[in-house]
């Protein structure tokens, strides 16, 4: 699987999570188009709504180091086979994303397992040029 370099970052991360309430250890990869890769895990709060997933923080790192565009993305859950992004962080990904982001599910055992267009998770999504 070409995208398994991503998998295995993600694994990694995931392994670093900061899940102590959730028990839900989540690690997420992305490939940017010019080739960069980052790597987040979720960060989890005791007042708990201000926690954030392991996609938000692959984002916060790329924005970070100079911004890009997401053209691939890997997502691995401890105890949930093919976990899928949440709403909020389609959005996210949509927003340095396009409709040809690709977006691989994981088995934490096993690596990539399907992968999935954004545009088929986020159908109709709310872009800018919806601000008018
Ligand atoms: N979580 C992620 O990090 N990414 C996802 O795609 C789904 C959910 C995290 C948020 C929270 O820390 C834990 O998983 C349980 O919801």
């Amino acid at each position: 699987m070409a995208a398994n370099d991503l998998f295995e970052r993600a694994h990694t991360v995931m392994g670093r999570a900061h899940a102590p309430y959730s028990r839900f250890p989540v690690g997420a990869a992305i490939r940017t188009s010019d080739g960069r890769i980052y790597a987040g895990c979720n960060v989890e709060v005791v007042s708990f709504p201000e926690g954030w997933c392991a996609e938000t923080t692959a984002i916060g790192q790329m924005v970070a180091d100079g911004g890009g565009t997401i053209a691939e993305i890997a997502v691995v859950a401890e105890k949930k086979r093919l976990c899928t992004p949440c709403g909020g962080c389609r959005q996210r990904i949509a927003e340095f994303g396009s409709a040809a982001t690709r977006v691989h599910l994981c088995d934490a055992a096993t690596g990539i397992v399907e992968t999935v267009g954004l545009a088929d998770l986020l159908p109709r999504s709310f872009e800018a040029e919806s601000l008018g």
